[in-house]
């Protein structure tokens, strides 16, 4: 199976470096994580960057060839955390164009520059994914029929998960896994339950809500249908996903578009 890991190795890293601040916050010393790290700190980072830093790194951080100041927007090759960005910033790189910022510079200006710098190999501009999202949304409304169960910015079906901000807690790698094997750990929300009622009638539908005295399903045409324990016969729980794996009915370029597509779902579209 093909992976992304060339693409967004970026976000890996930024996800574990988030789950190492989250667990270390509370510690005190060097490694205790960028407290400067909010959208206020990122944008006041930027803007001295803007000032102090683009004049080499450029105004999009993406580096200059002549000066040999390098692109901060993917892997840094002298630093692989953020203390190591710190460090840079505050010593410079002896013998280099990269001198130290002054001595005098505030810590909380120095971390809102190394969480400026962080937020660059996050950001979905700079995560060079394979396919196209646009041509992934035509998909998504055309042939790929996606919308029929789908929900985005209010447009689309409500049998599967609105994936109007998908982009923002599912990463590359993981829609991918989406799109090819949607039946992993399928949360009990989208279980299907089939149930015959006393009287012999059949349904089946989306779990809405069960407890002791009851059960509401939502059946394929959004009908929701309630049943009391009493009057259920037999009730059949499917843990799987409704939604079909791709792998086969759609190429590679068209997995490809999807996915630059769904990654681009975000609350600032
Ligand atoms: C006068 C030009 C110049 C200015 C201004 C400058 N840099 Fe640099 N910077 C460089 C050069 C050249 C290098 C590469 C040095 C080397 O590794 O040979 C570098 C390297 C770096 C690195 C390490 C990159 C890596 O891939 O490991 C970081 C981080 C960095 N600069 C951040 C900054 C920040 C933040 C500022 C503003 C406070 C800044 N730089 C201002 C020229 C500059
Ligand atoms: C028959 C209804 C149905 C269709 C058609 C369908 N899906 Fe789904 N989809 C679901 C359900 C139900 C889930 C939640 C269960 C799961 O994770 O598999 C889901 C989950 C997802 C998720 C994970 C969302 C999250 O928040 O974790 C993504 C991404 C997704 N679908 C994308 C698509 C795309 C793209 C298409 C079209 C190519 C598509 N789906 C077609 C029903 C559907």
């Amino acid at each position: 199976m093909r992976n992304y890991s060339q693409f967004w190795w970026k976000g890996l890293l930024a996800i574990a470096a988030y789950g190492l601040l989250l667990v270390s916050l509370p510690a005190q010393g060097e490694d205790a994580g960028n407290l400067y790290n909010t959208p206020y700190d990122i944008g006041a980072g930027e803007r001295y960057f803007e000032r102090q830093c683009s004049r080499c790194h450029g105004f999009d951080a993406k580096g200059d060839d002549e000066i040999g100041a390098p692109d901060l927007t993917g892997r840094l090759a002298r630093a692989s955390s953020n203390v190591g960005i710190y460090n840079i910033i505050r010593e410079g790189i002896p013998g280099t164009a990269m001198l130290a910022v002054g001595a005098n510079l505030p810590e909380a200006q120095v971390w809102q520059l190394v969480a400026y710098i962080d937020s660059l190999s996050t950001d979905p501009a700079n995560i060079d994914l394979p396919g196209s999202a646009s041509a992934g949304n035509s998909l998504f409304t055309g042939k790929g029929d996606c919308d029929s169960c789908h929900m985005v910015n209010g447009q689309g079906g409500r049998q599967g998960p609105d994936l109007s901000r998908v982009g923002e807690r599912r990463d590359p790698e993981q829609l991918l896994s989406d799109l090819l094997t949607p039946h992993q750990e399928v949360a009990p929300r989208w279980w299907t339950m089939r149930v015959t009622s006393s009287d012999g009638t059949h349904r089946e539908g989306l779990r809405m809500n069960e407890d002791s005295f009851g059960l509401r399903i939502m059946d394929a045409d959004a009908k929701l249908w309630a049943f009391s324990k009493s009057q259920i016969q037999s009730l059949e729980r499917v843990e799987e996903s409704t939604m079909p794996s791709y792998s086969q009915t759609l190429n590679d370029s068209e997995i490809d578009d999807l996915v630059a597509y769904l990654f681009s779902l975000r609350k600032e579209n």
